[in-house]
């Protein structure tokens, strides 16, 4: 039996989890310690719009929020972490694990991971910048776990907060099981806390991580907390929600989400639509397959409201 409840964090999930739904759920359900924000990029030289909106203090209203930032190159990490800089950031997660193949082929990511020599050069803003507190999010290489293991030494060696560990390799994407003794290994031997991230999907994937890996130092929840938002809150409480609670809070959540969409979104109801119906896609077993295929098909605000309505989500 385990006593003390680790600090749970939300992953970042681009396409899902930007300020309009962290605010929303932190709201709604809460039970996390720390929100980390989808990776800012630069795109062409620049930042995208969507990005900044992303990162204004203005906008985020959850206790704590990390930028992160993913550069295949110092200089523009540099460029991204000014941008933090300007809004007073402290702490700053720098992505090296994100598997996405247009991405990762420009050594973004974990595409990175295979050259050591791109990743101290990236790294260099840890040290440029002892005022700030760097974290990093990875995988265990793009091919192989001995890529994160050959990186360790130097990792140790950085200034870092933590070290957050996706135990998989990027060219698996998210197929495949999670690589456990791969973790440990590297768990081992790194000299950071380790935050676990991979997979989590209940009370009692929580807990295994817990009494397996004793040392960690928290655990990140990405996908798990999309198809059941309530369970961080399940997790520090230790009470279970009825399906009826739970329902309840995620249409609470909704309601919020389409208020900001209805009253920030330029350029009409399927703009607005577009922002909404990705909140039901993990969300499947809660809501029926069937609601969700509605949820799918509607084109039009009206039967948008249609499916929901019918599914008893309005
Ligand atoms: C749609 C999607 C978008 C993601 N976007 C990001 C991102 O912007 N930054 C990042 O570090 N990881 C990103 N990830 C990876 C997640 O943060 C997390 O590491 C991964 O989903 C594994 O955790 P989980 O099994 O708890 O979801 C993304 C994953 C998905 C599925």
């Amino acid at each position: 039996m385990t006593t003390s409840k680790l600090p749970l964090y939300f992953a970042p999930l681009q396409g899902h989890t930007e300020a309009p739904f962290r605010n929303a759920f932190e709201q709604a359900f809460g039970g996390i310690d720390g929100y980390f924000t989808p990776f800012v990029r630069l795109e062409k030289g620049h930042f995208r719009a969507k990005d900044v909106r992303d990162i204004l203090p203005d906008n985020n209203n959850v206790p704590r929020v990390t930028p992160q930032l993913l550069a295949n190159t110092g200089e523009k990490a540099e460029t991204i972490l000014s941008l933090f800089l300007e809004h007073n950031y402290k702490e700053v997660d720098i992505n090296i694990g994100c598997p996405f193949p247009m991405l990762a082929k420009r050594h973004n990511g974990s595409g990175i991971l295979p050259f050591p020599e791109e990743v101290k050069q990236l790294m260099q803003i840890v040290t440029n910048h002892p005022e700030i507190k760097f974290s990093v999010k990875m995988r265990l290489g793009w091919e192989d776990a001995a890529e994160s293991m050959a990186l360790l030494p130097f990792l140790n060696e950085l200034p870092l907060s933590h070290i957050t560990m996706h135990p998989r390799v990027g060219k698996q994407q998210y197929k495949g099981e999670v690589d456990l003794d791969a973790f440990a290994a590297f768990g081992k031997e790194c000299k950071h806390p380790l935050i676990y991230n991979g997979d989590i999907l209940s009370v009692e994937d929580i807990e295994r991580i817990q009494e397996e890996f004793p040392n960690v130092a928290g655990v990140m929840i990405g996908r798990g907390l999309l198809l059941n938002p309530a369970l961080a809150l399940e997790y520090k409480t230790g009470v279970e929600l009825s399906h009826e609670e739970v329902i309840e809070r995620v249409k609470t959540m909704h309601r919020q989400l389409q208020e900001h969409y209805e009253a920030s979104t330029q350029g009409g109801e399927i703009q607005v639509l577009n922002k909404l119906k990705p909140f039901w896609e993990y969300p499947e077993e809660l809501i029926g397959r069937k609601t969700w295929k509605a949820i799918k098909k509607s084109v039009n605000m009206d039967k948008y409201r249609a499916a929901l309505r019918q599914g008893g989500l309005l």
